[in-house]
């Protein structure tokens, strides 16, 4: 069958993507725990949200876009529907919030997977989680500025230092379309340079400023500014979250020439940036404001804000800066059990239920194993059941850092160990 991969490939991810294993996902596991517990903070509940949408969701978010009209993965379910895998998050949170309508503002967050069809390469994969966030219902730029410290201190708390805010305006669609006029015809000056690319201008002509091109550069630094184009309120809204953010001493630098890959950005968008990355995947998170997108849906007017940050590209971020190590032990306490019975299965039942992470080697393995099982674990006791210790009604257990052993009664082993591992 043509496309049905050969037999050695079936059993392999599907080409850019991956999975995720222990203790990586330890990792991902603490991400997600820091960004949940700063969302919380700051007034954000989660939203979860089908991971397929009827595609004409994604199609009204990016016509013109790459991620829509080449990289979605579309198909026809059994019933004929014409349906879509998530590309991003934002169309499926405004696609929920006009079936609902919940009130506003409406603050939540996610975590999802999303899937795009592109050239994979590191930090850009055919499936990506995004932790994000959004509101909506609010027009007030402190609310743009929210937004912002909440991606920022998550990055800055995580312990990344070489990451820049960038941030424009895209004005609003008004303004946005006399720009377009004006950019256009200055790009069709240049139609030599720009070759094959021009096609591509008359579609979307603002992407082609974001182009890294090398030979582009002087011409498109040259370019008209939509920050000269700005409608009144445009302008004074963006002054307002500059203040904003200058009020809580986050540093972000003005980009001309950032423009997100989605139609439905209006006055603000912004993006952070790893310098420790290539610039082709530089972005760790990226968003700005839809303020018409709910309505084009079908639902009130509803001006937002929100963004996407990538996990993968996060951690490799951290990689490069030494920040977020993978944790160390994945448990406390390691049985070791010499005497066959189910005196090793109760033990780490009771334990459990104390709270105590706890594990043991299977199969009857020799006692020099089992110890060697426990230093691998990374375990901080050992626990040995042995027949001397079991007549006497105690257990040996063992500091695996010091070297130390003591006696413990059986009947209070597991207070013992519950008061020494942190655990209530
Ligand atoms: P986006 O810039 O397309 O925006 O994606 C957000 C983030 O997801 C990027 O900054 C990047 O970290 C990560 N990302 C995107 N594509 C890939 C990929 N192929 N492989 C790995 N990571 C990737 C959005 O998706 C918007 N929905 C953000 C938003 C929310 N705007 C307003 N609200």
């Amino acid at each position: 069958m043509p496309g049905s991969p050969d037999a050695r490939d079936a059993y392999r991810a599907p080409l850019g993507t991956h999975d995720v294993l222990a203790p990586e996902s330890d990792r991902w596991q603490e991400l997600v725990a820091r960004f949940a517990d700063r969302a919380r903070r700051f007034g954000y509940g989660l939203v979860l949200t089908p991971i397929f949408e009827h595609a004409e969701v994604f199609h009204r978010v990016g016509e013109s876009t790459d991620v829509v009209s080449k990289e979605m993965y579309e198909f026809e379910d059994r019933g004929g529907r014409h349906l879509a895998l998530r590309p991003e998050g934002t169309a499926s949170v405004v696609r929920a919030f006009v079936q609902h309508r919940p009130p506003v503002p409406w603050k939540c967050w996610y975590l999802a997977p999303n899937f795009r069809a592109e050239r994979p390469q590191k930090g850009r994969y055919r499936q990506h989680y995004q932790l994000g966030a959004e509101v909506l219902g609010v027009d007030d730029p402190d609310v743009d500025v929210e937004v912002m410290a909440l991606l920022w201190g998550f990055l800055r708390e995580l312990g990344l230092t070489r990451v820049r805010l960038l941030l424009n305006s895209m004005g609003d669609p008004e303004s946005r379309a006399q720009y377009r006029e004006v950019l256009l015809a200055y790009l069709h000056d240049h139609a030599g340079l720009l070759g094959d690319e021009m096609a591509r201008a008359e579609l979307n002509p603002l992407r082609i400023l974001d182009s890294k091109r090398a030979d582009w550069q002087p011409m498109l630094d040259a370019a008209p500014r939509l920050g000269d184009h700005l409608g009144d309120d445009s302008r004074a809204h963006f002054e307002r979250v500059q203040a904003g953010l200058r009020a809580l001493d986050i540093p972000f630098e003005l980009s001309a020439r950032l423009v997100r890959g989605f139609d439905y950005y209006t006055r603000t968008t912004f993006e952070l940036q790893s310098d420790t990355i290539d610039a082709a995947q530089n972005a760790l998170g990226g968003g700005g404001r839809y303020d018409r997108l709910a309505e084009e849906m079908g639902g009130p007017p509803t001006p937002s804000i929100g963004f996407g940050a990538g996990i993968e590209r996060i951690l490799l971020a951290c990689d490069a800066e030494g920040a977020l190590p993978a944790p160390g032990a994945r448990v406390d306490v390691f049985v070791v059990d010499l005497l066959g019975t189910e005196d090793a299965t109760v033990l780490l039942h009771e334990l459990r239920e104390r709270g105590v992470a706890c594990d043991r080697a299977y199969g009857g393995r020799s006692g020099k194993k089992q110890w060697s099982a426990a230093d691998k674990a990374g375990a901080t006791f050992g626990v040995m059941l042995a027949p001397r210790e079991a007549d006497a009604g105690v257990v040996a257990v063992k500091d695996l850092r010091s070297g130390e052993q003591v006696e413990v009664k059986r009947a209070e082993v597991g207070d013992w160990l519950r008061d020494r591992t942190g655990h209530e």
